[in-house]
């Protein structure tokens, strides 16, 4: 059987796709004793090669939530994987015992890779390397479809890292389908967003600065991201770059009343704590949205429905 969808990366569902996936959440959100035992007999297998706090608990959490049961490691010492086996192995192994599966990994493209070797088990992008991160993009898209009611006509600040932002480039790529949607991206020279994102933008789409202050007052939206320590090879560059920016209640004061300030998370640096107290804050709320997405895309993925 070679028709299971996979997902991989943020177009592998359509905008209308997307769309059946958040009005779902929606429901699952409104009415969650319905869906208490969608996945009944399902197993979620959660293979997180790389740290993770937000996207392994939302996504075990959905999967318990649903009905289902997880297995999995949060640490790969703990799997065949430290005694050489390869990724391939490892899952195709895993395809015996499990439903579907979530993969964090630190390289660019192994969940892809583990994807074409399946039969009949879904394989979700959990992150890979500095690529992409399509579920924390489902969560961030739920997120704004509540707070701003649409995603055309948006002004979105991206800040921090965009060099090594897997959760920037993923959202990228999904709302540039979105009509009138104009991104200022925001970073040090350092850690400018790759030419391979920009490619695929008309040129009128974004600008780019390196000075939040002069800018926040036109954004509908503030993505902020810390910066990647772990994908540095220097560490000397990462001191140096950690603390470029600092969004605080002084920077506040120029934003729009009704603009929102997002972050996938882990906040480092970026994000003083004071403004976590300003309404316009919502990067707690965004992890919520995160375990009611997951919920849908499992039961999509699945072919679940409540009877
Ligand atoms: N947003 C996100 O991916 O967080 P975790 O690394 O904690 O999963």
């Amino acid at each position: 059987m070679n028709n299971i969808r996979h997902f991989i990366e943020p177009g592998d569902f359509t905008i209308e796709e997307y769309d059946e996936i958040f009005r779902l959440a929606d429901d699952i959100i409104q009415t969650p004793e319905k869906y208490l035992d969608v996945c009944k007999g399902k197993l979620l297998a959660s293979l997180f090669f790389e740290p993770s706090t937000r996207t392994r608990f939302s996504f075990e959490s959905a999967m318990l939530r649903l009905g289902g049961q997880v297995v999995g490691f949060s640490d790969p010492s703990g799997s065949s994987a430290a005694k050489g086996e390869t990724l391939v192995d490892t899952v195709r192994t895993v395809e015996n015992y499990a439903d579907i599966a979530v993969m964090r990994h630190p390289k660019e493209g192994a969940p892809k890779l583990a994807s074409k070797s399946m039969t009949t088990m879904p394989i979700i992008n959990a992150g890979d390397g500095g690529h992409l991160h399509p579920t924390q993009t489902l969560t961030d898209l739920l997120t704004i479809r509540h707070y701003k009611n649409r995603f055309d006509d948006l002004v979105i600040g991206v800040c921090g890292d965009l060099k090594f932002g897997r959760t920037i480039h993923s959202l990228v790529r999904a709302m540039s389908r979105y009509e009138n949607v104009k991104f200022l991206f925001i970073s040090p020279q350092e850690l400018k967003m790759p030419d391979y994102i920009k490619d695929q933008l008309d040129k009128s789409q974004y600008t780019e600065t390196s000075d939040l202050q002069s800018v926040i007052g036109e954004l509908d939206i503030l993505y902020m991201s810390r910066v990647q320590r772990e994908r540095f090879v220097s560490e000397e560059e990462y001191l140096k770059l950690k603390d470029f920016f600092i969004l605080d209640n002084y920077k506040m004061k120029s934003a729009k009343q009704d603009m929102i300030v997002m972050h996938p998370l882990p906040r480092i640096n970026e994000i003083a704590t004071e403004v976590d107290k300003d309404e316009r804050a919502v990067y707690f709320q965004q992890t919520k949205f995160g375990m009611y997405v997951r919920m849908a895309l499992i039961m999509t993925l699945l072919e679940v429905e409540v009877q």
